[in-house]
């Protein structure tokens, strides 16, 4: 297949850049070949390419970001999706895309399955999830739902904490919020066999096993010789940040055990096999 990939310099861009490269014909887009907020740049660049694939990771992503600047927050991740959509039904593609467990409020005591109601509570939540809807306009859409992603290509919530600690300093992270984690090439190579499957719809994908921030960089440090106890576990509400974090964002993968589909490997093989990739 041809492939267009769009966010491809991100972080979760490489991952999917990596895994789709195994097996098919990559383009990877990045805001110089197509800037998302302009329409006709999008639809000339996907007409050039005639992809059967178009795979939207491009976003802004950071929560903080998005509250205090809402009107870019739902220029790229809004209507930057709406071209998206728009572009990739003219050229006849699929579109996978890529959405966050942030379209949740995080009040649940139980996982999150796909059919349960969002109610994002951050304006990076809401825009996600009205790109969400966006997507579900095309007949042949996946839309990914993804936490905590760590992996190669660059600097990620992981490598952070690493480079503080090999620099002798200390990471302070959130010790009350409850999640799962995302080796992204784990994530590209699962996309990939949905996507080549053909089995359209809404999907929650993590690597398996539930985490804190706080374990998740713990492990980190474990993992990379560093001293663990330089980690801070602190309360979220001590960080004092813009915007408001999910306390509970777990997330059960119903629909890909639904479709028949392996899970991803536990989150502690992802981030021993990533670790070691680390330079420090
Ligand atoms: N990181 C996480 O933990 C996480 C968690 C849940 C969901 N997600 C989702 O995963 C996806 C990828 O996130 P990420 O972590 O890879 O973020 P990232 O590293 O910031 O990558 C996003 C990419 O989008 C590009 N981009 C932003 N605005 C653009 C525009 N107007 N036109 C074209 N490209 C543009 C950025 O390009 P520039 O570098 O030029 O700005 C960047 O390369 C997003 O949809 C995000 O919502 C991420």
């Amino acid at each position: 297949m041809k492939v267009a990939i769009t966010g491809a310099a991100g972080l979760f861009g490489h991952g999917l850049v990596a895994a789709f490269s195994t097996r098919h014909e990559v383009f990877p887009l990045t805001r110089v070949e197509a800037d998302i907020t302009n329409a006709e740049a999008v639809r000339a660049a996907l007409e050039g390419i005639r992809p059967d694939l178009v795979v939207h990771s491009a976003a802004i992503p950071d929560i903080d970001r998005c509250e205090e600047d809402p009107a870019s927050a739902l220029l790229v991740n809004y209507q930057g999706t709406c071209n998206v959509v728009d572009a990739t039904r003219r050229v006849g593609a699929g579109l996978v895309h890529i959405s966050t467990d942030a379209v949740f409020d995080g009040t649940n005591v139980i996982p999150y399955v796909e059919t349960d109601p969002p109610a994002p509570i951050t304006v990076y939540g809401r825009t996600k999830l009205q790109a969400e809807d966006a997507v579900k306009t095309l007949e042949r859409y996946w839309i990914f739902r993804v936490s905590v992603l760590f992996g190669p290509g660059k600097i990620n919530f992981v490598e952070k904490g690493l480079r503080k600690l090999a620099a002798g300093g200390e990471y302070l992270v959130a010790s009350d919020q409850l999640g799962c984690a995302l080796h992204t090439v784990d994530a590209g190579m699962k996309i990939m066999e949905v996507a080549e499957a053909g089995k359209y719809g809404l999907y929650h994908l993590a690597n398996r096993g539930i985490c804190t921030r706080y374990e998740l960089a713990r492990a980190a440090a474990e993992l990379a010789g560093l001293d663990p106890a330089k980690v801070v576990g602190v309360p979220d509400a001590q960080m004092k940040r813009r915007a408001p974090r999910l306390k509970y964002a777990v997330m059960k993968m119903e629909a890909l055990r639904h479709a028949g589909f392996a899970f991803p490997r536990p989150w502690q093989e992802g981030l021993a096999e990533y670790v070691r990739t680390v330079k420090l």
